[in-house]
């Protein structure tokens, strides 16, 4: 038998060298083991999915959303990014911070445009609505928060709803939208629920579909400091 004391010979004690090849190839395998565990298991695995198209390279309005209640956190991180490559390209941005001005969901009082404004409520919609009357390109960015986009950015999206209503004396200017998250998940597929949320919305709408950054493995504050996301983020705002 292969490795029988009898059969080779060998003594049964270690040789020093036996010790440390044994030793190295022990530290290799855990090593190896280690690496597939982290791969599989780890919640810090990074992933980046982008997918982007290109503009006409006319300057445009863009308004971008974010959703975070952490202020300088890491989807705002990412939106800083885009904001930087859309201003290079020529681009007029407002960003509107959802999780600072926080606004309810929509109602459904009825009262949409019975006082000349789209809404009857008095809260930071009325500083919205101006911005998507004329921003053609929306941005949402949003953390992940429950497998969807956050509170704080559903809420100004159900807020969109006098907009679609049939009587509507204006609409809002938006054309193409682009969706930019992020989530401490490792997995790409957590964030299915809102990438199909997105794509819904702008099948509804009418909207074109400009591009999509999904973050795996971030959810510390500032752990997008220096990360390769934001150069996706960057060029999607180049090519916006
Ligand atoms: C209320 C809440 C819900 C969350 N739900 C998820 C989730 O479903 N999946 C996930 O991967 N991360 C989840 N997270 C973690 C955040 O997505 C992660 O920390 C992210 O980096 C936060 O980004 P921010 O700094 O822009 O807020 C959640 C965080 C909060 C506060």
């Amino acid at each position: 038998m292969a490795g029988d004391d009898k059969d080779t010979g060998k003594s049964l004690r270690p040789s020093r060298r036996n010790l440390l090849l044994g030793g190295g190839a022990a530290a290799v395998t855990l090593g190896a083991v280690g690496l597939a565990a982290k791969t599989l298991f780890s919640t810090t695995s990074v992933h980046v999915e982008s997918f982007v198209t290109r503009g006409s390279g006319k300057s445009r309005n863009i308004l971008v959303l974010t959703g975070s209640g952490r202020k300088g956190g890491n989807s705002d991180l990412l939106a800083e990014a885009f904001v930087q490559g859309a201003r290079e390209a020529g681009h007029s941005v407002d960003v509107f911070a959802c999780g600072q001005r926080p606004m309810v969901s929509c109602m459904h009082c009825g009262g949409c445009w019975s006082t000349g404004m789209p809404c009857v409520m008095e809260d930071s919609f009325s500083s919205l609505w101006p911005l998507l009357e004329r921003a053609e390109l929306l941005v949402l960015c949003s953390p992940l928060y429950w497998y969807s986009m956050s509170g704080h950015i559903k809420c100004a999206i159900d807020r969109f709803f006098p907009y679609s209503s049939k009587e509507r004396p204006r609409d809002m200017a938006v054309r193409e939208a682009m969706l930019l998250m992020v989530g401490e998940t490792p997995l790409l597929r957590s964030f299915a629920g809102a990438a199909e949320s997105y794509r819904q919305i702008l099948g509804y709408k009418g909207w074109k579909d400009r591009g999509r950054l999904f973050v795996t493995g971030v959810d510390e504050f500032g752990a997008m400091r220096d990360h390769p996301a934001l150069e996706k983020a960057r060029e999607m705002g180049r090519l916006a």
